[in-house]
């Protein structure tokens, strides 16, 4: 197939294609809306950063042993440019990948990745189950808790804040501030929500 840029409604389609989990589902939205916030913050291309979140774990449900290395094949059989597909692996760096993250959007990527799964851990300890009120402040704390959300590697998001030269407490606002912006499909809304 030639390479063509994807649009929103096929990256939709083709994770849908190799996901049925809601989780991991609500997981490629958090990623997404956060990517927007900061492509949005940083002047750069918002179509592209979310597309690249919205697929950055193509692969995992149905090659959770393969992760980063399926995702290239499916990206490139639907005929997703190189860029999209670099930048796909990159998030794996060290953990399931050797491709380091080189522009800035793969950076975001790293770092933001493991954080969603924090903010989501430490909103719904909050009796609003919401990320519309939750404070950074209280994703810093359970940051430090290192048994809290334990499977969330703070190494990873550490290294990728160091490659931004962001600092955390900036991220974690940033992180909160995307996912707020897809409460609703992201399941954390709140107590109007139906319990997931
Ligand atoms: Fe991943
Ligand atoms: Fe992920």
């Amino acid at each position: 197939m030639e390479t063509h840029i994807p649009t929103r409604a096929e990256a939709w389609e083709l994770l849908n294609q190799h996901n049925a989990n809601d989780g991991l589902l609500k997981h490629a939205l958090s990623v997404e809306a956060v990517m927007r916030h900061m492509a949005r913050k940083l002047g750069e291309d918002e179509q592209m950063w979310g597309i690249v979140g919205l697929v950055h774990d193509l692969d995992y449900e149905r090659f959770p042993e393969q992760h980063c290395r399926k995702s290239p094949e499916l990206l490139a059989a639907a005929g997703w440019p190189g860029e999209y597909i670099h930048a796909v692996v990159s998030h794996g760096w060290g953990l399931c990948a050797e491709v380091e993250p080189t522009h800035v959007m793969e950076k975001v990527l790293y770092a933001i990745d493991e954080l969603t799964g924090l903010v989501k851990a430490a909103a719904l300890m909050r009796p609003s189950r919401s990320v519309l009120d939750i404070e950074p402040s209280s994703v810093k704390k359970k940051w430090k808790d290192r048994k809290f959300a334990a499977g969330v590697n703070r190494e990873v998001i550490e290294k990728g804040a160091a490659m931004l030269g962001a600092d955390l407490d900036g991220l974690i606002a940033d992180t909160i501030a995307g996912m707020r912006t897809a409460a609703k499909q992201i399941g954390l809304e709140g107590t109007t929500a139906p319990a997931s």
